[in-house]
């Protein structure tokens, strides 16, 4: 007979059963629960509501059991629902009657927000460590290739040239501000939730700061509906792996176009390509189209979460068990991509050739010559024109710019002079001499600040 079902004449019916356990899923919380539980029967000990004695059986039998299931000779089983009802049941199983004090002052209800809140906050540690080991691989990249130039795209045509390096730093701020938001949630995630009880609080004289302290939480829930209700952090960490994701998608779309022939900027490493079945050829990026699938997969998980909770009224309802899954996905989807990512990134080579030559190809140098009028003393406005005219006329010659002869340029304006020559992709790089441009200084001095925060970040996780 179930250890809950005293009201009830009947066992539920089998098919209610197996609808409602959650056991083949949470089970992935049985370290968090026994924590949990080590910690409260602790707690109750110290409080003088069970007996030193009992709470040493107690915290034995759920070391065992912790002990079984990482031996994987644990038994789950549906009909006891979840990871909560199993191990208390297993713990009554061994231990006898004295067992049935461990839920004395507690309820599954703060007893699942406290084991997800402990899941989420090292989900959160892992990811933060993932996500510095990949920023580590996007910056020795861009080390290693401090020289290299590239188009940059606005509109995916060529715009005006950057360094390679610059392009791997705008994603690095992008997992930065990532970092940034798993540091936020973890700060709401932070929170105790025992002593909720089901609802209202329990009528035991407990100790929460203690409870806090051994499970390494900061802070305590400050109202007891709220405490057994509240999925927020669950929807913040999908709502931050969602934007990470999206990041990781961007970058993925650029590898994928990249290794294309037509662009032909990077090879991707064979550990890292896949071949096709038919077409002995292909060299794929299945990698990077897989991580961008997947993205879709992760917005899909927060989506479910936000609709999941907008209509339930106060306080638990059994609707938040579909919390979970969505969670796990979440989380196993984000830390895979970023691990896979980042070999990737570390084996990919770069053919700095090509990415220069397409650099001198399609006018990136436009702007340029545009600026150099308005130096000159025109408008930039008329600058604008000027230039968009010998661009047409160029295209029309099949002439790059450094093609034209001096005659040719003084045709579209007498500003024109001799050390136009001296527009090139070097001069337009170092031109952008700004902060967080992409002159070769600045993109210096961004390695060496980026270098810095990594290590920072590394003390602050
Ligand atoms: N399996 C449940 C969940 O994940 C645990 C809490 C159950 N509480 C309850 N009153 N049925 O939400």
């Amino acid at each position: 007979m179930s250890l809950i079902r005293g009201r009830f004449d009947k066992e539920a019916d089998q098919r209610v059963a197996e609808y409602s356990a959650s056991i083949s899923f949470d089970w992935r919380l049985y370290r968090q629960d026994i924590a949990g539980s080590i910690a409260h029967a602790k707690m109750l000990a110290r409080q003088g509501i069970i007996s030193d004695g009992e709470a040493r059986t107690i915290i034995e039998g759920l070391t065992a059991i912790r002990e079984e299931i990482e031996q994987g000779k644990f038994q789950f089983k549906t009909e006891l629902e979840d990871i909560h009802m199993n191990i208390e049941a297993r713990l009554i199983e061994k231990v006898g009657d004295v067992g049935g004090k461990l839920h004395t002052a507690r309820s599954r209800n703060d007893q699942i927000a406290l084991d997800m809140r402990l899941f989420v906050k090292e989900a959160i540690s892992t990811t933060l460590s993932q996500i510095g080991e990949f920023q580590r691989a996007l910056l020795d990249v861009a080390e290693t290739n401090q020289d290299v130039v590239m188009p940059g795209y606005t509109h995916l045509q060529p715009a005006q040239p950057v360094l390679l390096a610059h392009h791997l730093l705008a994603y690095f701020e992008m997992f930065r501000r990532d970092a940034e938001r798993f540091h936020h949630c973890r700060q709401r995630t932070d929170v105790m939730p025992l002593g909720s009880g089901a609802l209202a609080g329990v009528t035991y004289n407990i100790d929460r700061e203690f409870l806090a302290r051994e499970l390494g939480f900061s802070q305590l829930s400050r109202n007891s509906l709220d405490a057994v209700s509240d999925r927020d952090f669950v929807g913040e960490y999908e709502a931050a792996a969602s934007l990470c994701m999206m990041h990781l998608s961007r970058l993925s779309e650029e590898v994928i176009l990249w290794s294309s022939a037509e662009f032909d900027f990077i090879e991707l490493d064979a550990a890292y390509a896949t071949g096709s079945s038919i077409m002995p050829q292909k060299k794929n990026p299945d990698v990077a189209e897989l991580v961008r699938g997947k993205t879709g997969r992760v917005y899909g998980r927060l989506m479910a979460l936000l609709t999941l909770m907008k209509g339930l009224p106060l306080a638990y309802n059994r609707d938040l068990q579909e919390d979970k899954e969505g969670l796990f996905d979440t989380i196993d989807t984000l830390l895979s991509s970023l691990d896979v990512f980042t070999g990737m990134i570390r084996t990919l080579r770069v053919k700095s050739d090509h990415m220069r030559r397409a650099a001198d190809r399609g006018y990136v140098l436009a702007t340029d010559l545009a600026d150099y009028l308005v130096r000159k003393g025109a408008a930039f406005r008329t600058a604008h024109g000027i230039i968009g005219r010998l661009v047409s006329y160029s295209l029309g010659k099949g002439k790059s710019f450094s093609e034209l002869s001096i005659t040719e340029y003084k045709k579209f304006s007498p500003l024109f002079e001799d050390d136009v020559y001296k527009i090139t992709v070097e001069s337009s790089l170092s031109a952008r001499n700004v902060a967080g441009g992409t002159a070769p200084q600045q993109v210096a001095r961004a390695l060496a600040v980026a270098r810095k925060s990594l290590g920072e970040a590394e003390s602050g996780r």
